[in-house]
């Protein structure tokens, strides 16, 4: 079965029952500062499931159904593999206070199994196992007994099983998710082969989510006034399923597209095959997410939605050999793909056209301008047109650190290095960094750190717990400023200033700098107080908690707030109250690597 006839048949279904179609909202959210972008089909509907908004006022109904575009990057870094992407349709139905769980797990179970004919046995589910917060979800359990086999329902904690709230706060509640067998041969890896096995037999297809709670921006739930549900199923990933395909790349929603990117020319001829294949479905997923973003109105910029963008469309380029010459057919192909359930995007082809080649041209300009630059500094480099230009692997690593053209880049345009030893470097040098910050006082992030005071005399240390929460002010400030894409990248305190290197493209220009600085200060006079609680990782994520070193958390991490201001999974220590931190003043901002700032301050003495 096709895409379209799978988005019709969803609709169809959903409007059976008795379900009121909303057309799908923009990438950008309307009215929503809590989200850059539309990453859920619940997004358009959260003033009718928070009950700020009568749906029968709007919608004339309580039961809504939609086909929503999302745009997510939160799996960016899995896409090549069978099913992650960053744009994706989402399928749902949502309840505003209407059907619960029974009519949800009725309704998904027979969209699944008669509407689309999916088989039966190939269908297990997941439901939430309960923890010291919540209790398990026995009356899920209860409903999905009358259809699957117990053996093939699962609990899981909530990482796996709880949804929400997008963005700082919000609706959230446990989900229950359904899972495909694919192979239907358990893996040799894990005597428990069930869904969530890393073996990758189980594909995990439709998540209904019971929306009970509103999460607020300090972590604490609270009850919402109707129950409801909201569901999202990938499109893309029903359709590998209904089309029998190994990867949601070889349906078609992406084989024509797929098709134009290799029969372009696009990617090296090179490198293996799997290479090869994995460049091509970056391209072709970026592309498309780039061509949604810009028609929906995203425009390329060094903040928010705008960093977002440029982020995407400049991996989309990395992967081609010609970027220039590459990308424009393919960009064609996904409007030609997508233009007859999405006419606007065929209305707007020469605008996305241009802005996306406005974008490309400056963007190779500069990575040009540096080789060229680089080359020229270097006789060595520069032996003649045509010719392999050989670097050192410490040549090719500092053009990485200092200017991000990354080795792929490097190869394609001419130039010759040992590989291996660069990506070593470059590894290592990753390594170090977040070691070096770790060890330091105020690394953060290290559940359980503790500052060795003994070094120190009792003056110095209380310098250094001010500079310490005073680096916390400082990075919430950044992030209010600049963007949400500001994350640290290291810092270092001595007892004479703070260090703290950050995420970010560009120059701050002294307006921006004031304005951080300005930030930072009003909020050490509103004599917040700081406190801490002790919670896992993935509830200190879900309470919106920044985080730093998030692979090597261990079972309990402190989560440091202060006020309303800041949240950080953080060792600590800190001081008690923001006004004994005293006046903060920014010395000096500078590039530190590539996309790296660093910026130095000192506390009053
Ligand atoms: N909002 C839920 C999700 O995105 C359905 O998975």
């Amino acid at each position: 079965m096709k895409a379209p006839e799978i988005r019709q048949k969803f609709i169809a279904y959903f409007k059976k029952q008795e379900h009121v179609v909303v057309p799908s909202s923009s990438l950008v959210p309307d009215n929503d500062p809590s989200v850059l972008l539309t990453t859920a089909g619940m997004q358009q509907f959260k003033p009718y499931l928070l009950g700020h908004l009568d749906p029968t006022t709007r919608f004339r109904a309580r039961r809504l159904t939609s086909v929503q575009r999302c745009f997510r990057t939160s799996d960016i870094d899995a896409v090549g593999d069978a099913s992650h992407l960053t744009f994706f349709e989402m399928l749902g139905n949502f309840s505003i206070g209407d059907y619960s769980k029974a009519g949800t797990i009725r309704f998904a179970w027979e969209c699944l199994t008669k509407t689309f004919n999916v088989p039966k046995k190939r269908l297990w589910v997941t439901i939430f196992e309960g923890d010291t917060r919540t209790v398990k979800d026995f009356e899920a359990f209860k409903f999905w007994q009358e259809y699957v086999a117990t053996d093939r329902i699962t609990s899981f904690g909530r990482s796996e099983n709880w949804w929400g709230p997008p963005g700082t706060s919000g609706p959230c509640g446990p989900s229950s998710e359904i899972h495909v067998d694919r192979t239907g041969q358990p893996c040799e890896r894990q005597s428990n082969c069930r869904p969530n096995c890393p073996c990758g037999r189980f594909l995990e297809l439709w998540n209904l989510v019971f929306m009970e709670y509103f999460q607020d921006e300090a972590g604490a739930f609270s009850d919402l006034p109707t129950k409801n549900v909201d569901t999202g199923m990938g499109l893309e990933r029903l359709a590998l399923i209904l089309q029998d395909v190994p990867t949601v790349f070889e349906t078609d929603l992406f084989a024509p597209i797929i098709r134009v990117a290799a029969q372009s020319g696009a990617v090296p001829a090179g490198e293996s095959h799997l290479e090869r294949t994995t460049h091509l479905r970056i391209v072709t997923d970026h592309l498309k997410a780039a061509v949604f973003l810009v028609a929906d109105g995203v425009r390329f910029s060094n903040k928010d939605r705008g960093y977002i963008l440029r982020r995407v469309f400049r991996r989309a380029l990395d992967q081609l050999t010609y970027p220039l010459a590459a990308w424009p057919p393919i960009a064609a192909a996904v409007i030609d793909r997508y233009q007859q359930a999405y006419p606007f995007l065929a209305e707007q082809r020469s605008m996305i056209t241009s802005a996306l080649t406005e974008e490309a041209e400056g963007f190779l300009r500069h990575i040009d301008t540096t080789l060229k630059r680089v080359t020229a500094k270097d006789s060595r480099l520069s032996n003649g047109s045509g010719q392999t230009k050989r670097l050192t692997p410490e040549q090719a690593f500092t053009l990485f650190t200092t200017h991000g053209t990354s080795p792929a880049r490097l190869r394609r345009a001419g130039f010759n290095f040992d590989e291996k030893a660069v990506k070593l470097k470059i590894e290592e040098h990753r390594r170090r960094s977040r070691a070096g910050a770790a060890k330091k006082f105020g690394g953060h992030g290290l559940g359980g750190y503790a500052l060795d005071a003994s070094r120190f005399k009792p003056d110095a240390v209380a310098r250094l717990t001010r500079l310490h929460t005073a680096t916390h002010l400082l990075q919430q400030a950044l992030r209010t400023v600049l963007g949400s894409h500001v994350r640290q990248n290291g810092s270092d305190i001595t007892p004479e200033r703070l260090r703290f290197d950050f995420t970010h493209p560009t120059k701050l220009t002294a307006e921006q700098l004031a304005a951080v600085e300005n930030l930072i200060n009003q909020q050490v006079r509103r004599d917040l107080p700081v406190s801490w609680q002790e919670l896992s990782p993935e509830e200190a994520l879900q309470a919106g908690a920044l985080s730093f070193f998030r692979e090597r958390y261990p079972a309990r991490v402190k989560v440091y707030s202060i006020g309303d201001f800041s949240k950080e999974i953080c060792g600590g220590p800190h001081v008690k109250r923001s006004s004994e931190v005293g006046r903060v003043k920014i010395i000096s901002e500078k590039s530190s690597a590539a996309g790296i700032r660093r910026i130095k301050a000192t506390v009053e003495p």
